[in-house]
Protein backbone atom coordinates (compact mmCIF):
# COMPACT_ATOMS: atom_id res chain seq x y z
CA UNK A 1 0.00 0.00 0.00
CA UNK A 2 1.62 3.39 -1.27
CA UNK A 3 0.97 5.78 0.92
CA UNK A 4 4.15 7.11 3.19
CA UNK A 5 3.01 6.70 6.81
CA UNK A 6 3.94 10.77 7.26
CA UNK A 7 0.63 11.36 4.57
CA UNK A 8 -1.32 8.39 7.05
CA UNK A 9 -0.66 9.99 9.85
CA UNK A 10 -1.73 14.31 9.25
CA UNK A 11 -3.89 15.10 11.27
CA UNK A 12 -6.98 17.69 10.76
CA UNK A 13 -8.71 15.72 7.43
CA UNK A 14 -12.49 15.64 7.86
CA UNK A 15 -13.87 12.88 5.60
CA UNK A 16 -17.01 12.80 7.34
CA UNK A 17 -17.62 9.46 7.61
CA UNK A 18 -20.78 8.85 9.99
CA UNK A 19 -20.33 7.33 13.14
CA UNK A 20 -22.87 4.21 12.54
CA UNK A 21 -20.00 3.17 9.76
CA UNK A 22 -16.91 4.10 12.13
CA UNK A 23 -17.94 3.87 15.72
CA UNK A 24 -20.83 1.49 15.97
CA UNK A 25 -19.19 -1.14 17.21
CA UNK A 26 -18.54 0.48 20.40
CA UNK A 27 -22.68 -0.26 21.55
CA UNK A 28 -22.46 -3.98 21.53
CA UNK A 29 -18.92 -3.84 22.66
CA UNK A 30 -20.25 -1.67 26.40
CA UNK A 31 -23.64 -3.60 26.16
CA UNK A 32 -22.49 -6.83 26.07
CA UNK A 33 -19.20 -5.72 28.22
CA UNK A 34 -21.46 -4.64 30.86
CA UNK A 35 -23.83 -7.96 30.62
CA UNK A 36 -20.66 -10.49 31.12
CA UNK A 37 -19.81 -8.39 33.93
CA UNK A 38 -22.97 -8.64 35.58
CA UNK A 39 -23.01 -12.43 34.47
CA UNK A 40 -19.43 -12.91 36.03
CA UNK A 41 -20.00 -10.84 39.01
CA UNK A 42 -23.41 -12.52 39.46
CA UNK A 43 -22.41 -15.88 38.62
CA UNK A 44 -25.29 -16.25 35.80
CA UNK A 45 -25.51 -19.09 33.71
CA UNK A 46 -22.28 -19.62 31.62
CA UNK A 47 -23.98 -20.03 28.32
CA UNK A 48 -25.72 -16.13 28.73
CA UNK A 49 -22.39 -14.70 30.35
CA UNK A 50 -20.12 -16.76 27.34
CA UNK A 51 -22.27 -15.84 24.75
CA UNK A 52 -22.31 -12.01 25.93
CA UNK A 53 -18.75 -12.12 26.04
CA UNK A 54 -18.55 -13.37 22.38
CA UNK A 55 -20.54 -10.46 21.58
CA UNK A 56 -18.65 -7.70 23.12
CA UNK A 57 -15.74 -9.16 21.66
CA UNK A 58 -17.17 -9.21 17.97
CA UNK A 59 -17.77 -5.48 18.57
CA UNK A 60 -13.92 -4.84 19.91
CA UNK A 61 -12.53 -6.43 16.92
CA UNK A 62 -15.18 -4.58 14.54
CA UNK A 63 -14.34 -1.03 15.95
CA UNK A 64 -10.31 -2.46 16.14
CA UNK A 65 -11.12 -3.34 12.13
CA UNK A 66 -12.33 -0.03 11.33
CA UNK A 67 -10.16 1.85 12.85
CA UNK A 68 -6.69 0.18 12.51
CA UNK A 69 -7.39 -1.51 8.99
CA UNK A 70 -9.83 0.77 6.98
CA UNK A 71 -8.65 3.82 8.92
CA UNK A 72 -11.76 6.33 7.59
CA UNK A 73 -10.11 9.23 8.38
CA UNK A 74 -6.92 9.20 6.17
CA UNK A 75 -6.53 9.15 2.58
CA UNK A 76 -6.62 6.19 0.80
CA UNK A 77 -3.33 3.64 0.67
CA UNK A 78 -2.58 3.49 -3.44
CA UNK A 79 -3.11 -0.26 -4.03
CA UNK A 80 -1.00 -0.80 -6.98
CA UNK A 81 2.37 1.28 -8.05
CA UNK A 82 1.52 0.44 -11.71
CA UNK A 83 -1.51 3.48 -11.55
CA UNK A 84 0.01 6.71 -13.29
CA UNK A 85 3.30 5.51 -12.55
CA UNK A 86 4.86 8.37 -14.62
CA UNK A 87 3.74 10.05 -11.66
CA UNK A 88 2.06 12.59 -14.37
CA UNK A 89 -1.28 13.70 -15.52
CA UNK A 90 -4.86 14.76 -15.30
CA UNK A 91 -6.70 12.40 -13.23
CA UNK A 92 -10.44 12.68 -12.88
CA UNK A 93 -11.73 11.36 -9.59
CA UNK A 94 -15.47 10.03 -10.00
CA UNK A 95 -17.48 9.81 -7.11
CA UNK A 96 -14.76 11.98 -4.93
CA UNK A 97 -17.00 12.64 -1.94
CA UNK A 98 -14.65 13.92 0.75
CA UNK A 99 -11.54 12.99 -1.56
CA UNK A 100 -9.93 10.20 -0.06
CA UNK A 101 -9.20 8.72 -3.21
CA UNK A 102 -7.90 12.13 -4.76
CA UNK A 103 -5.74 12.53 -1.84
CA UNK A 104 -4.30 9.19 -2.97
CA UNK A 105 -3.09 10.04 -6.02
CA UNK A 106 -2.07 13.87 -4.91
CA UNK A 107 0.11 12.50 -2.23
CA UNK A 108 1.56 9.81 -3.88
CA UNK A 109 1.83 11.18 -8.00
CA UNK A 110 3.96 14.68 -7.67
CA UNK A 111 3.02 16.02 -11.06
CA UNK A 112 -0.72 14.61 -10.57
CA UNK A 113 -3.60 17.26 -10.93
CA UNK A 114 -7.16 15.84 -9.88
CA UNK A 115 -10.57 16.78 -10.83
CA UNK A 116 -13.33 15.08 -8.11
CA UNK A 117 -16.18 14.90 -9.64
CA UNK A 118 -19.48 14.05 -7.34
CA UNK A 119 -23.37 14.94 -7.18
CA UNK A 120 -23.21 15.91 -3.68
CA UNK A 121 -26.76 15.32 -3.47
CA UNK A 122 -27.32 12.32 -0.85
CA UNK A 123 -24.57 11.96 2.01
CA UNK A 124 -23.54 8.31 1.17
CA UNK A 125 -22.35 7.64 4.75
CA UNK A 126 -20.56 11.27 4.61
CA UNK A 127 -22.25 13.47 6.68
CA UNK A 128 -22.56 16.71 4.92
CA UNK A 129 -21.15 15.96 2.25
CA UNK A 130 -20.01 19.00 0.07
CA UNK A 131 -17.65 21.05 -2.19
CA UNK A 132 -16.10 22.64 0.52
CA UNK A 133 -15.43 19.13 2.36
CA UNK A 134 -13.36 18.10 -0.44
CA UNK A 135 -11.32 21.07 -0.46
CA UNK A 136 -10.85 21.91 2.79
CA UNK A 137 -8.96 18.32 2.84
CA UNK A 138 -7.10 19.11 0.12
CA UNK A 139 -6.02 22.16 1.83
CA UNK A 140 -4.88 20.43 5.07
CA UNK A 141 -2.64 18.09 2.75
CA UNK A 142 -1.37 21.11 1.15
CA UNK A 143 -2.08 20.01 -2.30
CA UNK A 144 -4.89 22.41 -2.93
CA UNK A 145 -3.02 24.14 -6.08
CA UNK A 146 -3.36 20.70 -7.90
CA UNK A 147 -7.27 19.89 -7.48
CA UNK A 148 -10.23 21.08 -8.61
CA UNK A 149 -13.74 19.80 -7.39
CA UNK A 150 -17.17 19.91 -10.02
CA UNK A 151 -20.70 19.05 -9.19
CA UNK A 152 -21.91 16.68 -11.74
CA UNK A 153 -23.16 12.85 -12.46
CA UNK A 154 -20.70 10.19 -13.43
CA UNK A 155 -23.33 8.55 -15.46
CA UNK A 156 -23.37 11.52 -17.64
CA UNK A 157 -19.82 13.42 -16.86
CA UNK A 158 -19.61 17.42 -17.69
CA UNK A 159 -15.92 16.67 -19.55
CA UNK A 160 -15.26 16.53 -23.19
CA UNK A 161 -14.27 12.90 -24.64
CA UNK A 162 -10.47 12.38 -24.34
CA UNK A 163 -10.05 15.24 -21.90
CA UNK A 164 -8.11 12.97 -18.61
CA UNK A 165 -5.01 10.42 -18.34
CA UNK A 166 -6.52 8.67 -16.22
CA UNK A 167 -9.48 7.92 -13.73
CA UNK A 168 -9.93 6.76 -10.04
CA UNK A 169 -13.08 5.80 -8.55
CA UNK A 170 -13.34 4.22 -4.70
CA UNK A 171 -16.61 2.89 -3.37
CA UNK A 172 -18.91 4.89 -5.71
CA UNK A 173 -19.47 3.27 -9.05
CA UNK A 174 -20.83 0.31 -6.58
CA UNK A 175 -23.68 2.67 -5.24
CA UNK A 176 -25.13 2.58 -8.62
CA UNK A 177 -27.94 0.67 -10.14
CA UNK A 178 -26.40 -1.95 -12.95
CA UNK A 179 -27.74 0.02 -15.46
CA UNK A 180 -25.89 3.09 -13.70
CA UNK A 181 -22.54 1.30 -13.57
CA UNK A 182 -22.29 0.20 -17.32
CA UNK A 183 -23.57 4.09 -17.74
CA UNK A 184 -20.26 5.55 -15.66
CA UNK A 185 -17.84 3.20 -17.23
CA UNK A 186 -19.12 4.11 -20.50
CA UNK A 187 -18.19 8.06 -19.62
CA UNK A 188 -14.95 7.02 -17.92
CA UNK A 189 -13.87 5.40 -21.40
CA UNK A 190 -15.04 8.53 -23.02
CA UNK A 191 -13.42 11.07 -20.71
CA UNK A 192 -10.48 9.58 -21.03
CA UNK A 193 -7.42 9.62 -23.93
CA UNK A 194 -6.92 6.50 -25.92
CA UNK A 195 -4.50 4.44 -23.77
CA UNK A 196 -5.58 6.23 -20.10
CA UNK A 197 -5.49 4.64 -16.93
CA UNK A 198 -8.49 3.40 -14.87
CA UNK A 199 -8.25 2.32 -11.50
CA UNK A 200 -11.81 1.04 -9.59
CA UNK A 201 -12.15 0.68 -6.22
CA UNK A 202 -15.33 -0.99 -4.92
CA UNK A 203 -15.89 -2.62 -1.51
CA UNK A 204 -14.49 -6.54 -1.09
CA UNK A 205 -16.34 -8.56 0.94
CA UNK A 206 -13.37 -10.51 2.57
CA UNK A 207 -12.68 -11.32 5.84
CA UNK A 208 -12.33 -7.60 7.15
CA UNK A 209 -15.87 -6.87 5.85
CA UNK A 210 -17.64 -9.61 6.77
CA UNK A 211 -16.29 -9.63 10.43
CA UNK A 212 -16.83 -5.66 10.76
CA UNK A 213 -20.28 -5.61 8.77
CA UNK A 214 -21.67 -8.82 8.34
CA UNK A 215 -25.05 -7.50 7.32
CA UNK A 216 -23.56 -5.33 4.75
CA UNK A 217 -25.53 -5.19 1.60
CA UNK A 218 -25.81 -3.26 -1.59
CA UNK A 219 -22.34 -2.43 -3.29
CA UNK A 220 -23.12 -4.52 -6.51
CA UNK A 221 -23.31 -7.87 -4.38
CA UNK A 222 -26.12 -8.99 -5.55
CA UNK A 223 -26.37 -12.30 -7.67
CA UNK A 224 -24.36 -15.47 -8.26
CA UNK A 225 -21.62 -14.55 -10.02
CA UNK A 226 -18.29 -13.94 -8.35
CA UNK A 227 -17.98 -10.21 -7.45
CA UNK A 228 -14.32 -9.90 -9.12
CA UNK A 229 -15.42 -11.19 -12.33
CA UNK A 230 -18.44 -9.12 -12.83
CA UNK A 231 -16.70 -5.94 -12.77
CA UNK A 232 -14.05 -6.99 -14.92
CA UNK A 233 -16.39 -7.99 -17.23
CA UNK A 234 -18.46 -4.36 -16.68
CA UNK A 235 -15.09 -2.95 -17.21
CA UNK A 236 -14.01 -4.65 -20.41
CA UNK A 237 -17.70 -4.32 -21.89
CA UNK A 238 -17.21 -0.79 -21.52
CA UNK A 239 -13.79 -0.56 -23.50
CA UNK A 240 -10.92 -1.53 -21.76
CA UNK A 241 -8.15 -3.81 -21.62
CA UNK A 242 -7.40 -5.43 -18.08
CA UNK A 243 -4.02 -4.48 -16.53
CA UNK A 244 -4.64 -5.94 -13.07
CA UNK A 245 -6.12 -7.13 -10.66
CA UNK A 246 -5.86 -7.48 -6.73
CA UNK A 247 -7.32 -6.82 -3.28
CA UNK A 248 -6.64 -4.74 -0.33
CA UNK A 249 -8.29 -5.25 2.82
CA UNK A 250 -12.06 -4.38 2.33
CA UNK A 251 -11.24 -3.35 -1.35
CA UNK A 252 -11.05 -5.34 -4.77
CA UNK A 253 -9.54 -2.99 -7.36
CA UNK A 254 -9.03 -3.53 -10.99
CA UNK A 255 -6.70 -1.30 -12.92
CA UNK A 256 -7.59 -0.88 -16.80
CA UNK A 257 -6.67 0.83 -20.09
CA UNK A 258 -8.79 2.51 -22.06
CA UNK A 259 -8.31 1.34 -26.19
C1 LIG B 1 -19.26 6.14 -0.26
S1 LIG B 1 -18.95 7.66 -1.01
C2 LIG B 1 -17.25 7.46 -1.51
C3 LIG B 1 -16.53 8.78 -1.54
C4 LIG B 1 -15.03 8.67 -1.79
N1 LIG B 1 -14.77 8.22 -3.14
C5 LIG B 1 -14.37 7.79 -0.77
O1 LIG B 1 -13.92 6.70 -1.14
O2 LIG B 1 -14.30 8.18 0.40
C6 LIG B 1 -19.80 7.57 -2.57
C7 LIG B 1 -19.75 8.89 -3.31
O3 LIG B 1 -20.28 8.72 -4.62
C8 LIG B 1 -21.05 9.86 -4.94
N2 LIG B 1 -22.00 9.53 -6.00
C9 LIG B 1 -23.00 8.62 -5.94
N3 LIG B 1 -23.66 8.58 -7.11
C10 LIG B 1 -23.05 9.49 -7.93
C11 LIG B 1 -23.26 9.90 -9.27
N4 LIG B 1 -24.24 9.38 -10.01
N5 LIG B 1 -22.44 10.84 -9.79
C12 LIG B 1 -21.44 11.38 -9.04
N6 LIG B 1 -21.20 11.02 -7.77
C13 LIG B 1 -21.99 10.09 -7.21
C14 LIG B 1 -21.71 10.22 -3.63
O4 LIG B 1 -22.17 11.56 -3.63
C15 LIG B 1 -20.59 9.97 -2.64
O5 LIG B 1 -19.80 11.11 -2.42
Amino acid sequence: MLLSKSHKMTSGYDFGYQWTFTHIHLIPFVLFGAITAAGIRWRWRRWITALAAMAALWGLCGFAITQLVFVPNSPMPLPTGRFLASGAGRVADLGAGSGRASLMVLLTRPKSTVVGLDRFAQNYGIVGNSPARFLANMKVAGVQDRAEVQTGDMREMPFPEDSFDAAVSSFAIDHLSREGEKQALAETSRILKPGGEFLLMVINRDIWVRIAYPFLHGHGYFGMMPARQRWIGLVEAAGFDMVEDGTIPGTLYILARAK
